[in-house]
């Protein structure tokens, strides 16, 4: 098989590539010139000589593909669509997809002939560095946290704790960081997309908890229906979820 990685890092993954498949077999891609300089002599001491290339693996690197399967050892929030182009159909994809408020699943990806990709989360919970180009933009000026419509919550900020629970909520809230400060006295959990302006505060006082929300989009009320849809279906785990990309974007199945 020929594989393509994402994120040489230290080269392990990479040298135990090559001794399974050949190192000519073998095509890895590190952002960090630096890491990725390491990471060639590390190799190069083992006596291997896969193709190396330094640069943003989101691109791919269609001069070697098509691959049989992409490993990304480095998060991604979407799966490029390099990756589905420069992987044959039938081939496979093994990527973390994660996003801002830290959780993340293992997904296996098959590529389909239409350029399409899809298939389950594994079980565990994955999680790696999220890619360069995926991290999120700084925060900036925080937006006036006193303005805002404020209301019962029926989800608190405490549900985000869970893993699965804050993945559903990373998924209704894609764009969205999250930080907690103290403001009045009392600790408040925002969540803030930079690129829509909108954010939710929210604050629990005496077993019950309270949002406030402003700036477009009602953040906390996407993630109370998304939230609420996945208790309908009885809160499945995350290896009961699908991924499918499509040049339309990603989605979530449950
Ligand atoms: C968890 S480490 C990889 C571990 C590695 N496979 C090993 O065996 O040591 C993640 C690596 O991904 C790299 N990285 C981050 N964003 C990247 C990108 N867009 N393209 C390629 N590599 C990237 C980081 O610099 C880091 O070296």
């Amino acid at each position: 098989m020929r594989v393509l990685e994402i994120g040489t890092g230290t080269g392990y993954s990479t040298a135990v590539f090559c001794s399974r498949l050949g190192e000519e077999n073998v095509t890895s891609i590190e952002y960090d010139q630096d890491v990725a300089a390491r990471a060639q002599g590390n190799l190069a001491r083992l006596g291997l000589l896969p193709t190396l290339v330094t640069g943003d693996g989101l691109r791919g690197h269609g001069e070697g593909a098509p691959y049989d399967r992409v490993i990304a050892t480095c998060g991604v929030r979407t799966v490029p669509s390099a990756w589905i182009e420069q992987t044959r159909p039938g081939g496979i994809i093994l990527a973390t997809v994660g996003g801002w408020l830290g959780a993340s699943g293992l997904a296996r990806l098959t590529v389909h002939d239409d350029g399409t990709a899809s298939g389950p989360l594994l079980s565990g919970q994955v999680g790696f560095m999220l890619a360069r180009p995926h991290l999120p933009p700084p925060l900036g000026l925080l937006p006036d946290l006193t303005a805002g419509k404020e209301r019962e919550a029926r989800t608190g900020a405490d549900a985000l704790h869970d893993w699965t629970t804050r993945f559903v909520v990373q998924s209704a809230a894609p764009g969205a960081q999250r930080l907690t400060l103290t403001r009045a006295g009392r600790q408040e959990h925002v969540l803030i997309d930079v690129e829509s302006g909108s954010w939710a505060a929210l604050f629990g006082e005496d077993g019950r908890w309270t949002v406030r929300q402003d700036g477009g989009a009602a953040l906390w009320d996407a993630v109370e229906e998304q939230l609420g849809r996945w208790h309908s279906a009885g809160a499945p785990a995350l290896d009961e979820f699908t991924v499918s990309v499509t040049p339309d974007g990603q989605t979530y199945r449950w």
